[in-house]
């Protein structure tokens, strides 16, 4: 008995009746919300590479796998449930050589073709498949277009294609290969990476093509996507610095990819499970420094745009693992430590809610930091997957100052990182719902909450967190780590929550 009174206390399910004598604090003004967290700072990537789309998510009609139209119905069910409000397709670097009209019209007479030298592409999946994907899950579309080795007539044909209204005989088209109203684009990208694999470009050569192409993509202001401008990668921010000057008003947004990468260094990154505690520490203070680099780039964005029309939009961002014995390309396995950094850098984004007005992480099935995996007909749902779901209130959610005083911290050789992180807003529900990281893989965090001008009685949500740093579902366990159910009461007027150690929390509070 005593043993599962220790562990539910462990876990936080019940109140933790001894409480730190200096409580980490935490004081949430909810009289004066900022920003709302737009729900696509909690987009998805889905790019041609390894079995990210073909397997992980597209079947074919002829599997044994049961699917709709070709996708696999696990995985579409699993998206569903996720709420994705957005999907970027079809790359990344494929976008930088895809070619819109080999994926469109009967798929046996579709062209296979080769991608980055190596990968035979089949383009079963095409304009009207990706449409088919997110209308079942429910997401809005970021279509990324090919500057690289396109041309601004085959993209303005492309756009046309997808999205106007009739009349014209690329519409005639679409409705010929069985489409009959137009696509809704909610954002389309003019190119990706050009200052690397899409085209080894300087940001003024960009800037130029970019006026050139966004010129002539035509629509009705209607249907028109709104437009982004591929930036730079990193800490660099002399891509924001040229397009936020030379673009205003052509695009809504310029993006930044960063990727976490555990040892800093892509030559030697780290592995996806089984790293010591130098990497748990690493991982997390390396996915810190996006704090840094948001801010680097906000503050040209704010001298270049103070009217605050360009968003910053990091469209692609999570971890990058060496990919040694990988099943397929980039296919890397995803465990606790994914789930820490997905979430510092939610808390991230949140902050910066004004400008970060758009993210989506790389990726969403069986590449990258994914949110799902598959082999064969089997599928696990990965800690990344669960602290989407956990999130799921932020999206549209009015974010909500909170200020924490007397952090702990947690040291490991020479690094430092901050103990606890945390991140609160006012959801559509009503509800306020505090988010909550540990840091910490050895240490329980006591963390006071006050909510001013409020009386919290107590609260409610779920918390993911497990013996292991690199506890991860496999195909033969894949319930190994889950969110489990937490509440906590409060006590004398003060709302006391344990956190345990290396773990996401996602509450709502009682008021
Ligand atoms: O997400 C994987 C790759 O990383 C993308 O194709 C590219 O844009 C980036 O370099």
């Amino acid at each position: 008995m005593n043993i599962i009174k220790h562990s539910l206390a462990v876990l936080g399910l019940i109140a933790a009746p001894a409480f730190a004598a200096n409580p980490v604090n935490i004081n949430i003004d909810a009289g004066k919300p900022g920003p709302v967290i737009s729900k696509y700072v909690y987009g998805q990537f889905a790019e041609h590479l390894g079995t990210g789309v073909y397997e992980g998510m597209w079947v074919g009609t002829k599997s044994n796998i049961p699917n709709t139209r070709g996708w696999r119905n696990d995985v579409v069910g699993a998206l569903k449930e996720l709420h994705v409000p957005l999907v970027r397709w079809p790359g990344g670097c494929f976008a930088d050589t895809y070619h819109w009209r080999d994926g469109i019209g009967p798929q046996n007479k579709r062209p296979s073709n080769v991608y980055g030298d190596k990968v035979e592409e089949i383009n079963a999946v095409g304009t009207h498949e990706f449409f088919d994907l997110i209308d079942m899950i429910g997401a809005d579309a970021y279509v990324n277009g090919n500057v690289g080795t396109g041309s601004v007539q085959e993209m303005a044909d492309w756009v046309q294609y997808m999205t106007a209204e009739g009349g014209s005989p690329l519409a005639r088209l679409r409705i010929q290969n069985g489409r009959e109203k137009p696509f809704k684009v909610a954002f389309f990208g003019i190119g990706n990476e050009l200052w690397g694999c899409g085209g080894n470009m300087k940001p003024d050569y960009y800037a130029n093509l970019y006026s050139n192409y966004e010129h002539f993509l035509w629509g009705s202001e209607k249907s028109r996507p709104k437009m982004i401008a591929s930036g730079g990668s990193g800490f660099d921010t002399s891509w924001t610095q040229v397009l936020s000057k030379e673009l205003k008003d052509r695009t809504i947004g310029i993006t930044v990819h960063q990727y976490t990468v555990p040892t800093g260094k892509w030559e030697v990154k780290g592995r996806d499970l089984r790293f010591k505690e130098d990497e748990w520490i690493s991982t997390l203070a390396n996915t810190l420094k996006m704090e840094q680099l948001v801010k680097d780039h906000v503050a040209v964005l704010d001298r270049n745009d103070p009217e605050k029309k360009i968003g910053l939009m990091v469209d692609e961002w999570g971890t990058w693992y060496d990919e040694a014995g990988a099943r397929s390309a980039l296919f890397q396995q995803n465990s606790l430590r994914d789930a820490l950094v997905a979430a510092l850098n939610f808390h991230i984004f949140h902050e910066h809610a004004e400008r970060v007005t758009l993210t989506t992480i790389a990726q969403m099935v069986n590449v990258l930091q994914a949110m799902i995996l598959t082999d064969k007909d089997k599928m696990v749902l990965t800690p990344t997957y669960y602290t989407f779901q956990m999130y799921a209130p932020f999206q549209d959610a009015k974010s909500l100052p909170l200020a924490i005083t007397d952090n702990t911290s947690y040291t490991l050789g020479t690094t430092t990182i901050p103990g606890v992180s945390a991140s609160a807003a006012r959801a559509k529900d009503g509800k306020v719902y505090l988010s909550l990281v540990n840091t910490d893989p050895h240490k329980a965090a006591d963390v006071a909450v006050n909510v001013s001008g409020t009386k919290v009685n107590g609260a409610a949500g779920k918390v993911l967190t497990s013996a292991a740093m690199d506890a991860h579902n496999t195909f033969q366990n894949p319930q190994v780590i889950k969110p489990a159910a937490f509440s906590a009461r409060a006590a004398g007027g003060k709302l006391s929550i344990k956190v345990p150690a290396k773990a996401v929390m996602v509450v709502a509070l009682e008021e």
